[in-house]
């Protein structure tokens, strides 16, 4: 039987990823900052384990307490929408600390474990963001851009352990907690001078034509997890699918 850990589960796409990998027999890792362990189905081959990715400390806690693993998904993430101008930087920290460094540090983590019973599979999950560029998500797309340049040439080092790096990037989902999880509400971050500019970008974004399921998200991971073509970049959702399509 194989184990997945997953960061994140509290809500959102790492929910739905855990309930999916249990459903389909896998040994699930649940782990979250606060853990909550009726989200899930009550199961022997279901574990939920406190866990805040920004914390070196409950990292390590963490990963003694999980034992072998065969697949990583970095899930946990942070958003940040408004101009860039009026981002602060100890926000755009934050973000970088939790969405990028922490999927760094996670990976490192695991990394000795999956070298000595070499093999193992490390999922990312990025944004469409990195599909396609949008105003007023510039520091939120740098922390996601990084971890996709950072999957890409760690993937070539790993080759030789059969460790795999796989990305999968996801559209738009109002369904989540993403927008209520953002610590820094929209209006504080849109200056007067960008108000004009801004109003019909955020109508739009308001009433998207197409967006992303939970769902999407978890069958995605799946096929990441268990990928055997090579295939390192999964968009998940279709809107994600449709700019991924066009960037080809
Ligand atoms: N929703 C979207 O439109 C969208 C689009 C593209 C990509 N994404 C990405 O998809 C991933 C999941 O987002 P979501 O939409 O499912 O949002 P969500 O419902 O807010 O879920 C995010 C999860 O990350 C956890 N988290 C945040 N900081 C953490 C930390 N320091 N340590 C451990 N866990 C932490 C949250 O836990 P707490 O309950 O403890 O806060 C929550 O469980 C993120 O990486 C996000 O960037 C989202």
């Amino acid at each position: 039987m194989k184990t997945v850990l997953i960061t994140g589960t509290s809500s959102g796409y790492g929910l739905e990823t855990a309930r999916y990998f249990h459903a389909q027999g896998w040994k699930v890792i649940a782990t979250m900052r606060r853990p909550q362990p009726d989200l899930l189905p009550q199961s022997e081959r279901l574990t939920v384990l406190p866990l805040d990715v920004t914390d070196p400390d409950s990292i390590e806690t963490c990963l003694a307490a999980a034992g072998p693993i065969d697949v990583l998904v970095n899930n946990a993430g942070i958003g940040m929408v408004g101009a860039f101008e009026a981002s602060p930087m100890a926000q755009v920290r934050r973000l970088f600390e939790t969405n990028t460094l922490a999927v760094m540090a996670m990976t490192q983590a695991v990394l000795p474990l999956m070298r000595q019973q070499r093999g193992g599979v490390i999922v990312n999950v990025t944004s469409s963001v990195v599909l396609a560029p949008s105003p007023f998500a510039a520091a939120y797309t740098a922390t996601k851009t990084a971890i996709e340049g950072f999957s890409r040439a760690l993937a070539r080092e790993l080759v030789a352990f059969d460790i795999g790096i796989k990305l999968v990037e996801p559209g738009y989902a109002p369904t989540t907690r993403f927008g209520a999880n953002t610590e820094l509400p929209i209006e504080d971050l849109i200056p007067p001078a960008y108000a004009d500019f801004a109003r019909p970008i955020f109508e739009a974004f308001a009433t998207p034509s197409v967006t992303t399921r939970e769902i999407d998200v978890a069958e995605a991971v799946w096929r990441a997890a268990n990928d055997t073509s090579g295939q390192q970049r999964f968009p998940a959702g279709p809107d994600a699918v449709a700019l991924w399509e066009a960037s080809r």
